[in-house]
């Protein structure tokens, strides 16, 4: 099931957008790699930086074959 919500409330990104650039990115099987650059994709966790743990769980779901 594909949920939506926002995430990074600063940058305005939700967890579909996150989701699609993982998909599009998905060349990196690390976390932190991945998490580089679905920041230069969607600007997510630039602001305050407040959503960097949920981004990167988010992240280590996808990664983890989690259904998205
Ligand atoms: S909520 Fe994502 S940078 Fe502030």
């Amino acid at each position: 099931m594909k949920e939506n919500y926002t995430v990074c409330n600063c940058k305005k990104v939700s967890y579909s957008d996150i989701a699609d650039a993982v998909e599009n990115n998905n060349k990196f099987d690390d976390v932190l790699k991945t998490f580089e650059s679905v920041q230069k994709i969607t600007n997510c966790s630039t602001g305050c930086g407040g959503c960097h743990e949920k981004v990167l769980d988010i992240i280590s779901d996808i990664l983890n074959g989690a259904e998205i």
